[in-house]
């Protein structure tokens, strides 16, 4: 992972990455092979890893819009097997969960449409609807593809330290 990556990263992440309900998601198993944590933390890898390259075509990203989407985009998943019947209530409902998260993680003023939209489409095209905005097509596919390198065992966050992340 590039150290521009990573400065990203705690630049525009850092309090997320900090805070309680971010911590509890290391907990919870992922995708069989992670935890919602380290899988948030591959899909904010991924996500600015393709806001370097929009930025190069000069394409304006909201770099911390889309990172605290990354991060967050699964949070409402904690606690799945308490809160769900089954997969697809769990497909259906966790991205407005993760949403109700986000609303009481961030500041009011900092909340805002594209996060919303970002997250609440980010299973699609499992959801008929697809994001609205540049942000939520690429949380949509960094979720993908970082899904995909989890079960091949190769995380997209396995260069960061995850000890320093992780209290
Ligand atoms: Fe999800
Ligand atoms: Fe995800």
């Amino acid at each position: 992972m590039s150290d521009h990556v990573k400065s990203l990263l705690y630049q525009y992440g850092n309090d997320i990455l900090q805070s309680a309900e971010f911590q509890s998601a290391f907990g919870q198993t992922h995708h069989r092979c992670m935890t919602v944590a380290e899988h948030s933390l591959g899909v904010a890898v991924i996500c600015l890893y393709m806001c370097v390259i929009l930025q190069r075509l000069h394409i304006s990203v909201q770099i911390r819009s889309l990172t605290v989407a990354a991060l967050c985009h699964d949070l409402g998943i904690m606690g799945r097997s308490e809160k769900y019947h089954s997969n697809l209530e769990c497909y259906g409902r966790h991205p407005e969960d993760s949403l109700d998260v986000i609303r009481s993680m961030i500041d009011k003023e900092e909340y805002n449409d594209i996060i919303e939209d970002s997250v609440r489409r980010h299973m699609w095209p499992l959801t008929p609807v697809p994001p609205r905005y540049h942000e939520g097509v690429m949380l949509t596919t960094a979720d993908k593809i970082s899904a995909v390198m989890e079960r091949l065992g190769w995380s997209p966050a396995r260069k960061l330290d995850l000890t320093a992340v992780s209290r």
